[in-house]
């Protein structure tokens, strides 16, 4: 057995056991050490418009509140008064978190009251105390809490070092993206029969699309990589020089005519996932016949394509930012933050996932998705966290979701004798491991 001890080993074949996603004492585990010490993202700096606005986030047995409290500045609390414990604010059955907008935080059991900064400002029969209460001993617990993308983000870790070398090196990639100006198109979220692992990592590599969506095959190659940076990783599609797009989400369908197939899975795509593209690729994409000849070379179509979309939503108030080509193919298609969020970018749209673990059940998750554009000004529309029953879903993601309930059932069985990710299209899925070992203390990928 011959743990690896070096990133740069990843690239080689590994077998990585199947305690991290079965295991129940694996998962207690988690809480403490994992999911008590790392940066999560926690929700959308828009969720929090105007001071007072607040969303909870809840990761296992710890809830946190995040909450305006002036034009530039946001904080988190623990969700926990400081009296007797009461949960300060519940969500309500069957919603993901508690959202609103408060003056002041009222505990619904003795009525402690804590202003925005915190502070207790009204305590019944205070005196009785005698005067032994304290700012400090009644005041909320500060959480880290920064924002990034347009995120929210918290840390549970007093210690926890800053946001911005947490993210790195996805954040510096990422920022000509300009994600943060991006709005809710939908999400969705449900509780899904798998691990929060399983989970993402059905979303981290490219390898299943021809068994998992064979319908894409007629019109597309999905030839793609996988690539560690540190705690993350991101995953893009194989391009050849000069088609540098293809590398990323804006990608021309494969085939004797780019044209057509570029429609073909422009509409599938939009039709069956509603992710990944917008309407303004779509229709653009549909023109390419009408507006190129015949034989016009794929990388010219390519251009024709994003220049005319990018010119119609112009014309429209959006605007996109312009990345580089070389940046473009470098940053993929999607990137694997470690440890629980995904972001699809391109420089008009996004999808991401997020996955966390649900209850004291390793089969279990809590799993997300939210897909994203660029509106104009004030046109966004109000995109509320959706419960959806897997057969609600977009029928791409169901295809997903089969596999993932499944891979559960799989790996909970005796006869699994550990995964075998493919070293160059999954090995996203060997530096979550990888990654998860160090703050596991089990469960680094072998090498073989
Ligand atoms: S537990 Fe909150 S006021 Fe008593
Ligand atoms: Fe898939």
């Amino acid at each position: 057995m011959r743990p690896v001890t070096n990133p740069d080993q990843l690239a080689q074949s590994v077998t990585i056991g199947a305690e991290a996603y079965t295991s129940r004492a694996y998962l207690a585990a988690e809480r403490d050490r994992l999911w008590r010490k790392v940066w999560q993202q926690a929700g959308r700096v828009e969720d929090l418009p105007e001071i007072g606005s607040y969303i909870t986030f809840d990761i296992l047995d710890d809830s946190v509140v995040i909450i305006r409290t002036g034009a530039d500045e946001i904080k988190a609390y623990w969700n926990v008064c400081p009296h007797r414990g009461r949960r300060l604010i519940d969500a309500p059955a069957g919603q993901r978190n508690a959202f609103g907008k408060k003056a002041s935080i009222v505990c619904g059991f003795h009525a402690w009251t804590f202003g925005l900064d915190g502070a207790c400002t009204f305590i019944q029969h205070k005196d009785d105390w005698a005067g032994t209460l304290t700012e400090e001993s009644t005041r909320l617990g500060a959480v880290k809490c920064d924002t990034w993308g347009g995120w929210l983000w918290i840390n549970l870790d007093p210690d926890a070092g800053p946001l911005r070398d947490w993210l790195e090196p996805a954040a510096t990639m990422l920022d000509p993206f300009r994600l943060e100006q991006m709005r809710v198109r939908w999400r969705k979220w449900v509780v899904f029969d798998c691990n929060w692992k399983v989970a993402l990592e059905a979303f981290s590599e490219t390898y299943h699309v021809p068994g998992t969506h064979p319908e894409f095959m007629a019109f597309g190659q999905f030839r793609g990589w996988g690539r560690n940076h540190g705690l993350h990783s991101n995953i893009g599609y194989e391009a050849a020089k000069g088609m540098e797009e293809d590398a990323a989400k804006l990608r021309l369908g494969a085939g004797d005519d780019p044209r057509a197939a570029t429609a073909e899975l422009q509409d599938y795509t939009w039709a069956m996932a509603n992710t990944n593209t917008t309407a303004t690729l779509v229709a653009a994409a549909r023109r390419l016949k009408d507006e190129l000849p015949e034989g016009t070379p794929p990388a010219d179509v390519s251009k024709h394509w994003l220049a005319a979309a990018r010119a119609d939503d112009a014309a429209r108030g959006v605007n996109w930012p312009v990345v580089e080509p070389a940046h473009t193919a470098a940053s993929g298609t999607s990137w694997q933050i470690f440890p629980n969020f995904q972001i699809g970018h391109a420089v008009n749209n996004m999808l991401c996932y997020a996955a966390r673990p649900y209850g004291d059940n390793p089969g279990q998750c809590i799993f997300e998705a939210a897909v994203y554009e660029l509106f104009p000004a004030g046109e966004a529309p109000d995109a509320p966290w959706a419960y959806t029953e897997p057969a609600d879903w977009p029928p791409v993601l169901q295809q997903d979701f089969t596999n993932m309930a499944a891979v559960q059932k799989g790996m909970a069985s005796g006869g699994f004798r550990g995964t075998q990710p493919n070293p160059y299209m999954e090995r996203a899925v060997a530096s979550l491991h990888y990654n998860l070992a160090r703050y596991m203390g089990t469960g680094a990928p072998e090498l073989v």
